[in-house]
């Protein structure tokens, strides 16, 4: 079974899935695991009954480069990070975050030449990286692109050896790659500490998110966050929002490609000059498009909670303390009583009408409760304004014969990368 849940882990449990029903009871890595497929099993783990689970083994060991960050901390010290982080994805810093996502769509675009070969899940990468790094550090880290880059790039490599077996006691090894992740994270470190050090001394607000947390005060007991903390969050959201975002629109790209109707229909909507923020509201196909990615391709395919006390599985499967509650996207998005004929890429399905027929949590690829996704709003915003600059002038094509097949690490990403041939739009 794990030999099966290795190699394609997401194929896997939408399998057991379809076999079992919405309750499917598996013993992974000596673990009582329940795999959770129906939308009202989610609901009660990630809302109702939430404050009797905690986060599964994966992010548990994040701390190792995150340390308390959002995404790993629980209980009342997440509470407070999290409120003191939200403001930062309030709308009036989103529309900050809009320019900057336009501008670095459009220098790629402009970068780009007729003819050339890519390989998009780099392009995209390299895109939603910037990105990241300009709303976070502002040009403080222009500079230190390159290094930064790098480092980051180390550090998610040695990152997905964390869903490995027995990877706590590969960790204890003198391995190379460990010798690496812990110089990547000692380069992000000083880098991250460096410009905390500037920002404090000179107590300019730069408007960006590191700015955000250095002034951060804590509504109920007005304290600030310490250096490290600050650290713990910005490199949460760095490492959370850019892998994620980047596979997110590979996917599209690809997916376009393979329905030129769809993209067709998607390049009338879009016009000829680069979005930006008030032009959301009409760039509706485009986020249609990128729902229908998100469910077919959703970037985190599975998501994990560990039971505290015990717990009843709607009122008829008894679990033990401890086990797992394994809820997967992957699966849920791929379920046909929810997506008749799931695996067309329709994305009418997301048209209101259609959306209203279905249960919310039939759909979640941000999660749901406490923990969903922080930076929800800003991705769904990144899709759509990059998706849309970048169709105005081109239209990539997936290269004759290259193999397309996901690859399920820490994100569900093409195992082969994505090569594609740059098309310009005629006219454009
Ligand atoms: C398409 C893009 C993205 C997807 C699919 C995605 C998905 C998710 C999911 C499923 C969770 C919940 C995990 C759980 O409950 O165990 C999550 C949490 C989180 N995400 Fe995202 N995410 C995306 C983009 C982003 C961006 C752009 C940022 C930041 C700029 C971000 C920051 C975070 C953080 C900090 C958390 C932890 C929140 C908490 O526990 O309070 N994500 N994300």
């Amino acid at each position: 079974m794990v030999r099966h849940f290795r190699k394609d882990a997401p194929g896997f449990l939408l399998r057991t899935h379809e076999q079992y029903g919405d309750v499917a009871f598996l013993r992974l890595g000596g673990q009582d695991v329940y795999l959770l497929s129906h939308p009202e099993y989610i609901r009660d783990v990630l809302v109702t009954h939430q404050s009797n689970f905690t986060k599964s083994r994966v992010l548990q060991r994040s701390k190792k480069l995150l340390g308390e960050g959002l995404l790993t901390s629980e209980g009342q010290l997440h509470l407070r990070q999290r409120r003191m982080i939200q403001p930062a994805f309030h709308r009036e810093k989103l529309r900050g975050y809009a320019t900057a996502m336009t501008d670095w769509a459009v220098r790629t675009r402009d970068r780009w030449q007729a003819g050339q070969v890519v390989d998009m899940s780099e392009e995209m990468a390299r895109l939603t990286l910037g990105i990241v790094g300009q709303t976070l550090f502002s040009a403080n880290v222009e500079e230190d692109a390159p290094e930064v880059g790098r480092a980051l790039s180390a550090i998610l490599e040695m990152f997905n050896l964390v869903m490995l077996p027995y990877s706590e006691l590969l960790e204890k090894l003198p391995l190379p790659f460990m010798r690496r992740f812990n110089e990547a994270r000692d380069t992000l470190d000083r880098i991250v500490y460096r410009i905390i050090g500037e920002r404090r001394a000179s107590g300019e607000d730069t408007g960006d998110l590191l700015s955000m947390l250095l002034m951060a005060r804590d509504e109920e007991d007005d304290g600030a966050m310490s250096d490290e903390q600050v650290r713990n969050e910005a490199l949460t959201l760095f490492l959370a929002g850019h892998e994620t975002t980047a596979n997110a629109l590979t996917w599209s790209w690809y997916l376009l490609s393979q329905h030129p109707e769809i993209a067709a229909r998607m390049r009338a909507e879009i016009g000829t000059e680069p979005p930006g923020f008030e032009d959301l509201p009409r760039l509706k196909y485009v986020e249609m498009v990128l729902a229908e990615a998100l469910r077919l391709y959703p970037p985190a395919w599975a998501i994990g909670r560990k039971a505290i006390g015990p717990y009843k599985i709607g009122d008829r499967y008894e679990c033990d303390p401890g086990s797992i509650m394994l809820m997967s996207p992957y699966v849920m998005h791929r379920d046909a009583k929810y997506f008749p004929k799931p695996e067309r890429f329709d994305p009418d399905r997301w048209l209101p009408e259609n959306v209203a027929q279905r249960p919310k949590f039939s759909y979640v690829p941000f999660g749901g409760g406490t923990r969903v996704c922080i930076g929800e709003r800003f991705a769904w915003m990144e899709g759509v304004l990059l998706l849309a600059t970048i169709a105005q002038r081109w239209s990539p094509k997936l290269v004759a014969g290259h193999v397309v097949r996901h690859k399920a690490l820490l994100t569900l990403r093409p195992e082969f990368g994505m090569k594609m041939v740059l098309e310009p739009v005629a006219g454009a």
